[in-house]
Parts: C-alpha cells; structure tokens; sequence
C-alpha cells in the first residue's frame, strides 16, 4: 500500500465531495429539475411555516410552464418555455375542446406524436386522450404562486374539488402527468408525480397554508 497515494486520493474526495456542496451552476439547475421529499420539511417545528415551505416546493411544479402554459389567462393556450400564445391561434370553444373545425383533436392525439419533418423547429406534439384546455376560472397564467394557492383551495374556482380530489388530481390524474412526460424537445416538470403528491398530501395535511404574497 502507498500511503501518500492513498492520502492523495483521499484529500481529493474530500475536495469533490466538497466542491458539491458548493451552489455552482451545476447544482443550481439541477435543484430545479428535482423535488425535495415531503420528509425533509418534518425539520420546520412550525406548522404554517412548514406548510407554506411544502406548497412552495410543489410551486416547482405548478409554476412551470408545462402546467401554465394549459392554465392560460384568456382563451388561447401557450406554448413552449416562454410561454407565448399557441401557435397557429386556437381558442377554448365549448368544454376547452376549441372551436368547430380547428378542435385540440385536429392535432393532439391520445399520445405525444414525434414530429419528422420539421424536426429544427418542433420535435413532437403533445398528446393525451384528455387534452383540452383548463377552464378560465382555474386560469394561473400571470398570478402568483399566492394568489394560485387561494384559488386552488376555492371550490368556485377548483371544478368544486374537496381537498381530497385535490390531493387525488395532483398526485394521480393522468393529464397532471403528462407535465413528466411531456414528449421529444419538451423540459418535463421537475421531480416525479409521486413525489409531487406526496408534497400535496403533506401540505393539505398541514393545514393548507398559502404563502402570505
Ligand atoms: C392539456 C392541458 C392541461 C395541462 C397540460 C395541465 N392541465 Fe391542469 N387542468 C386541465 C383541465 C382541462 C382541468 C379541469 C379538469 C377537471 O376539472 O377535472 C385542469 C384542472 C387542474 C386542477 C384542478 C383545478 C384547479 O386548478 O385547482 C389542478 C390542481 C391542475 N389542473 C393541476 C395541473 C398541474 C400540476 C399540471 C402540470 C403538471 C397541469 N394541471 C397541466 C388542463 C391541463
Ligand atoms: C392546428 C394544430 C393544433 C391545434 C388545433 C391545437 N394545437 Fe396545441 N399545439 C400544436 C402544436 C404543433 C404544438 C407544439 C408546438 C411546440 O412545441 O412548439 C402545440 C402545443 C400546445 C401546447 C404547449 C405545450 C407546452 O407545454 O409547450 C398546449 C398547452 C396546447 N398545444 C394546447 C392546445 C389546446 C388546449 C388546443 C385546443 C383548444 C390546441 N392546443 C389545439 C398544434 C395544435
């Protein structure tokens, strides 16, 4: 055994090991692309603030544009990481389905539907057997993650959901979880939908609280 070698080797993982711990860049986006575990907040004693701290994580995910982008303000989807109104233009029509003739049908299909041709500009479409448009009253496009928690926990303006059905869409409905696997050229919603609802469980199980702004 060669001690100094041995020493060396040692001291420069303790050097990696340390250079990790450091907020590079690196580390930076990676949080980003990852979901705490709903355990790691049992360490905040304080009911509300630990409440407050889980709908935060869970704002990841909510805030991203994969979900947002389906949650707009007015009556056309958008698209993309900058959000921008979808393109070519189409609208909510009856149900969220679009309008006669121009329906999310037309395009969407039941699965995400890679695209060949154009392959430098879009490299899939977005499919699911449910997708159609969130209806106004659940628009998050432009709020805050505040004003995005009231309105969850509103019945008026939830599709009248109990916490319960609220727990039960974030962490199970299928069309959520499109945001995990949402095709070629798309960034997914970070962590996975189990993690996600496990931090909505734990959230509501913590009374539900709302950050104050
Ligand atoms: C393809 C469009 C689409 C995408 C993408 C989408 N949603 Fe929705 N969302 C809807 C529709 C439509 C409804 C209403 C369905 C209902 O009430 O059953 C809805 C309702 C909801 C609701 C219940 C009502 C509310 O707003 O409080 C929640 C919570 C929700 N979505 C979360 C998400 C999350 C989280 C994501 C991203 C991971 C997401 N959605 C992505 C279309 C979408
Ligand atoms: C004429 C075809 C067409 C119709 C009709 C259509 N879309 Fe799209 N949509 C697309 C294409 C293509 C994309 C992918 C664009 C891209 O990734 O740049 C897309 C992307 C989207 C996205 C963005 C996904 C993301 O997170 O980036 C949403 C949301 C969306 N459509 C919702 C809808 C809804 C809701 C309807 C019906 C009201 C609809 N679309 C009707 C073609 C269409």
């Amino acid at each position: 055994m060669n001690w100094k070698l041995a020493l060396t080797g040692v001291a420069a993982l303790c050097l990696f090991v340390g250079a990790g711990t450091l907020l590079s860049p690196a580390s930076v986006a990676q949080d980003a692309k990852t979901l705490k575990p709903a355990a790691s907040f049992q360490s905040i004693a304080n009911e509300r603030e630990r409440s407050v701290a889980l709908f935060q994580e869970a704002g990841k995910v909510i805030q991203h544009p994969r979900c947002v982008n389906c949650h707009p303000a007015t009556d056309r989807p958008l698209q993309g990481a900058s959000m921008h109104p979808h393109q070519p233009p189409v609208f909510r029509g009856d149900g969220g389905m679009g309008l006669p003739g121009m329906q999310c049908t037309t395009c969407h299909s039941a699965e995400n539907t890679p695209v060949v041709g154009q392959a430098d500009t879009i490299k899939s479409i977005p499919g699911n057997p449910a997708w159609h448009l969130a209806p106004i009253e659940m628009a998050w496009a432009g709020k805050s993650l505040a004003q995005i928690c009231q309105q969850i926990k509103d019945p008026a303006r939830n599709g009248g959901k109990t916490m319960d059905q609220i727990v039960e869409h974030m962490a199970h409905d299928e069309l959520v979880g499109w945001g995990w696997k949402p095709g070629a050229g798309r960034e997914p919603v970070p962590g996975t939908q189990a993690e996600f609802g496990e931090l909505i469980t734990a959230w509501v199980k913590s009374g539900a609280a709302c950050p104050a702004s």
